[in-house]
């Protein structure tokens, strides 16, 4: 993508010399798969408003350590949640792709963190649609920084339900730019432990709008914040 066609560098790259800018609606994301009319955008998540939102998470004081706990990121894109989730000392780090130039380009990153010795976690990205991957056995904290619209989440939440009833380790869902939260709140087995706004730090704030203000056919727009929400599964209806 050329700067003309709307691309921005985020100071994240500039700081860590990796590659994780921009925004591509989902037309431009095209696999040939069944699932791509859902895409919604390929967009970097906003490092404070990660923190912010995984912070709040181990403020619930989830009934294991972080270190038993796998993290998942539903449409890592370019991997910047998962480099920010590489930080924290999870079991692993896995992320799910659907778009494979994405997934490539997340794997470069990936390496780029390890080699400058900034993961703490093994990290591993796969490509594939998101609701055809297997839930890792152990303690998950599943990310999703909203990858996709209602049909493919219905179906997402609807896996994760079947897999919950049939593991006892704990799962919690962390939801940005949470649009589809009905749908989770739709599946029995979920609770909403959290909902509200996390906000954008003065720099992703300037980062993020410059970014919106570049798109040639400015289609998404950016606010100070983030609405997020947080889910665990407890199996009750
Ligand atoms: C908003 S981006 C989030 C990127 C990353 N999670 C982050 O926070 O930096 C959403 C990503 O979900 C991916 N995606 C959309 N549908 C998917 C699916 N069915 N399975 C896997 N990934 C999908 C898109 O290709 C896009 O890269």
């Amino acid at each position: 993508m050329t700067k003309a066609e709307g691309f921005t560098l985020h100071p994240f790259d500039r700081e860590n010399g990796v590659q994780t800018s921009g925004l591509i609606p989902g037309r431009y994301l095209k696999t040939g798969h069944t699932h791509d009319r859902h895409s919604t955008a390929y967009f970097g998540v906003a490092p404070s408003v990660f923190r912010a939102l995984v912070k709040r998470w181990l403020r619930t004081r989830p009934e294991t350590p972080i270190e038993r706990f796998t993290f998942g990121d539903v449409g890592a894109g370019m991997g910047r949640a998962m480099l920010l989730a590489s930080e924290y000392g999870f079991r692993q780090v896995i992320g799910i792709e659907l778009n494979p130039i994405l997934a490539k380009i997340a794997k470069r990153n990936l390496a780029i963190w390890k080699e400058g010795g900034r993961a703490r976690s093994p990290m591993q990205i796969l490509c594939g649609d998101a609701v055809g991957v297997e839930l890792p056995d152990g303690p998950c904290l599943i990310f999703l920084f909203n990858p996709f619209g209602a049909s493919v989440m219905r179906r997402f939440v609807k896996r994760l339900s079947v897999a919950c009833a049939e593991r006892p380790a704990e799962l919690d869902l962390l939801y940005v730019n949470n649009e589809q939260d009905g749908v989770i709140g739709g599946q029995p087995g979920f609770t909403r432990i959290f909902l509200g706004k996390e906000r954008r730090s003065r720099a992703d704030a300037i980062a993020d709008h410059r970014i919106m203000a570049n798109q040639p056919d400015g289609e998404y727009a950016s606010a100070n914040y983030e609405d997020c929400s947080m889910w665990r599964w407890t199996g009750k209806p």
